[in-house]
């Protein structure tokens, strides 16, 4: 799951979906990030399993799919069919994280967490065990195109120096703002793996964007 670029489809043209996950894909993205919003944990709505099980059918790049829902216990069960590899719930939402997240391993996802950019770090001290991903909001969820939040290069650096210390092999992704312009320092901060809607969806040339921000991680 290391250095890897997840293209956010929030930001694609949604009118021909199909096309612009396979023009990602072709250029080189690692995951399809597919955000997942229901109006009450973020303030948008966006899509469902249906659409996580079209992209599935759209390509064989692994599905990267990030909840920002309230009750995400009662979805897990139509996001592993619709054929999610990564499945990401909020650490805000619900109120047993660690079952939840043993829930989704046990239905064949890779379980992953996510913090909102003013969570603390240490709620995920104890559920180490549980996840193959944590995923660091670096704007707060809702909406594609906002700008990255400086003070997250210092939580960044100490997820990464909490890992490392405590000897993890958890993937740390980053969500927000991620452009060709930021993300060699957030590479440098500890991240592994870089979300970015905007920062490729609306570029012209999805080939160039991405083979620059894999150099730039590199
Ligand atoms: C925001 C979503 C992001 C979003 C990122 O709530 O979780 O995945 O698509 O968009 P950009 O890269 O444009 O900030
Ligand atoms: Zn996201």
């Amino acid at each position: 799951m290391k250095k890897a670029i997840s293209p956010s489809i929030l930001s694609a043209d949604f009118s021909r979906l199909g096309d612009e996950i396979r023009a990602v894909a072709a250029a080189g993205a690692d995951y399809i990030h597919i955000d997942v919003m229901d109006g009450h944990f973020v303030p948008n709505i966006t899509i469902g399993p249906l659409i996580v099980e079209a992209a599935r059918r759209a390509t064989d790049v692994p599905l990267d799919v990030h909840l920002m829902i309230e009750n995400a216990d009662a979805y897990i069960d139509a996001f592993a069919r619709a054929g999610s590899t990564i499945l990401t719930v909020h650490a805000e939402t619900g109120y047993h994280l660690q079952r939840t997240l043993q829930v989704i391993r046990d239905r064949g996802m890779k379980p992953a967490v996510a913090l909102n950019p003013a969570t603390p770090l240490s709620v995920i001290e104890y559920v180490l065990d549980d996840v193959d991903m944590i995923l660091l909001m670096t704007v707060n969820p809702g909406f594609g195109g906002q700008k990255f939040i400086p003070a997250m290069l210092h939580k960044i650096r100490r997820l990464r120096d909490m890992l490392d210390s405590l000897d993890y092999d958890i993937a740390i992704e980053v969500d927000g703002g991620i452009v060709v312009d930021n993300i060699k320092e957030v590479r440098a901060a500890g991240a592994d793996m870089f979300v970015s809607g905007s920062g490729i969806f609306k570029t012209p040339d999805y080939g160039q964007t991405i083979s620059q921000m894999k150099s730039l991680i590199a």
